[in-house]
């Protein structure tokens, strides 16, 4: 296994995520609020699932190393897991209100909150690509690096 594999196939997931966050946008641009509702639901489940994989194996693992006295210490990741998780469940919300009542306001109001969504994820995917899956390939032998790959409740679709 290659030093870059953890990573690769982390951050390989996040591409997969933002794929579907478009198809979730192509359908709100359509006013098709049937199909972007099913999107979000897809999206939801696997970004839950990816960050609690991360929770879980990789965020416990970076703090015993000693990732908390770098400058992207666990707390900045769980915070915007948080934030993100927030975000989406208001999403659903608001595209179930479109739903029932189609209203061009409360599209752009929408599409507003998602701008700041896909802004947070921008920096949280810049922060995990550049602090914590490289510090991680550093310090973990191939072996823990593929016994956390393996033990991933979401490996992509
Ligand atoms: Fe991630
Ligand atoms: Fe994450």
């Amino acid at each position: 296994m290659r030093d870059q594999d953890l990573r690769d196939a982390m951050m390989g997931l996040h591409d997969g995520l933002s794929r579907i966050f478009f198809a979730h946008q192509t359908a709100l641009l359509d006013r098709d609020y049937a199909r972007a509702e099913i999107e979000l639901a897809r999206y939801r489940e696997r970004l839950f699932a990816h960050a609690q994989d991360e929770e879980r194996l990789v965020l416990p693992r970076y703090r015993e190393l000693g990732g908390d006295s770098s400058d992207a210490p666990t707390r900045l990741f769980l915070g915007e897991h948080d934030k993100m998780r927030g975000f989406v469940d208001e999403f659903l919300t608001r595209v179930a209100a479109l739903l029932e009542r189609p209203d061009d306001r409360m599209l752009l109001e929408l599409l507003d909150r998602e701008a700041m969504h896909k802004n947070l994820v921008l920096h949280h995917d810049l922060r995990e690509r550049n602090a914590l899956y490289p510090f991680l390939a550093e310090q973990l032998d191939r072996s823990e690096q593929a016994a956390m790959l393996e033990a991933r409740a979401f490996r992509g679709d």
